[in-house]
């Protein structure tokens, strides 16, 4: 069983659709914490309702960024963590964190990476330039994280129409399912095998 962990921002969708795979048995993952920026997230209920432990971690608890880097790698690394997936979490990893868990550190992207990604390119903002360019497909990308937005390594991508009549809000529903999907036949993946993540340096 793969320990893995998650940081979160809002609802966490995402991660609710990990929790549910690993709770039938189609992920072969141990979900053992949420790490969460934003004391109001509705991903903490979720973890709750699952049993699994979380932890509040912000600027407000630690104002040094530093210190709040080292506070998540440590309670990531306290958890057994080996895995780390970002689901929806809207800060930047820092550089402790990082070099930890190097090409450990899954995020997924509303769109099809590495077209509309980088700064400012979140929630309904990507759903927006996606329309405006007049692409034919949209979807989701499912990646490693490094020290750049959006630029790790591409792990797997979900296709999706982009109808004549998409709003930015009816695209983001197309492709927030497809995501549920993604990132749980990921993690499936990587936990069978399948997958195969680089080996650690050194
Ligand atoms: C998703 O669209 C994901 O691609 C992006 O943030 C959103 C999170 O949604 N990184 P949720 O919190 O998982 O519901």
């Amino acid at each position: 069983m793969v320990k893995i962990a998650f940081l979160a921002s809002h609802g966490g969708s995402n991660m609710q659709a990990i929790l549910d795979g690993c709770a039938s048995g189609a992920i072969a993952a141990d979900p053992a914490l949420l790490i969460c920026n934003n004391p109001g997230a509705g991903a903490l209920q979720r973890a709750e309702r699952h049993g699994m432990p979380a932890q509040v971690l912000n600027a407000r608890s630690h104002p040094e960024p530093a210190a709040l880097d080292f506070a998540i790698r440590d309670a990531l690394s306290a958890a057994g963590t080996e895995l780390v997936i970002l689901a929806g979490y809207m800060k930047k990893i820092g550089p402790a964190t990082l070099a930890h868990y190097r090409d450990r550190i899954l995020n997924i992207h509303p769109a099809l990476l590495p077209k509309f990604g980088g700064r400012g390119m979140y929630g309904m903002h990507v759903h927006e330039a996606v329309i405006a360019a007049g692409e034919a497909e949209s979807g989701a990308t499912v990646h490693l994280v490094n020290e750049v937005y959006d630029d790790g390594p591409i792990l797997q991508q979900a296709r999706v129409p982009v109808l004549p009549d998409d709003t930015p809000e009816s695209l983001q529903a197309r492709v927030l399912k497809q995501e549920h999907l993604l990132y749980a036949d990921t993690l499936a993946k990587i936990a069978r095998g399948e997958i195969t993540l680089p080996k650690p340096a050194g």
